[in-house]
């Protein structure tokens, strides 16, 4: 079958097989991010935008894709980078395998809720699974950036 679709702001059409997964597709597109830790809804690593909405890939049809505006890291460079920097900061990141998965996550949270409290947080993160940190880098890196943000407001930059 045929999609039409807008990945990271290109348009693309692809034959697919009906059961491809949308993982499978956008790593055939070179959206190398995207990653496989479980194929069980359960890592989050595999995190793309679906219509600007966080959806788990590895769980979703490419055909559902067709006609819709698909997002990846490789789309999100600048604000990834801004908000990726706050993290290397706190050595939350080891081996590194969680990052861009964990990082797609953090961007839907502030896009949802601009200024989470720790509990959102925890909360809206859970998903998010990192096999070598114990997640308190990731939460101090998180809320410091969201005072750089608070901050950056303030001043009206
Ligand atoms: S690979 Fe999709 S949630 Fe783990
Ligand atoms: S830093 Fe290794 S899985 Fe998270």
């Amino acid at each position: 079958m045929q999609i039409k679709l807008e990945l990271n702001g290109k348009k693309v059409t692809a034959e697919i097989e009906a059961d491809m997964l949308l993982l499978d597709f956008v790593r055939t597109q070179g959206c190398y991010s995207v990653k496989r830790g479980c194929e069980t809804a359960n890592c989050g690593l595999c995190t793309v935008f679906l219509d600007d909405k966080p959806v788990l890939s590895c769980s979703t049809l490419a055909a559902r894709a067709d006609g819709r505006k698909v997002t990846t890291l490789e789309g999100l460079q600048e604000e990834a980078a801004e908000f990726g920097a706050f993290i290397a900061d706190q050595g939350a990141e080891q081996c590194g395998f969680c990052n861009p998965g964990f990082i797609m996550n953090a961007l839907a949270l502030f896009r949802e809720n601009p200024y989470p409290d720790e509990e959102e947080i925890k909360e809206y993160l859970a998903g998010n699974l990192c096999r070598c940190s114990g997640y308190e880098g990731q939460l101090r890196g998180i809320l410091a950036f969201l005072e750089y943000k608070k901050s950056k407001e303030q001043k009206g930059e």
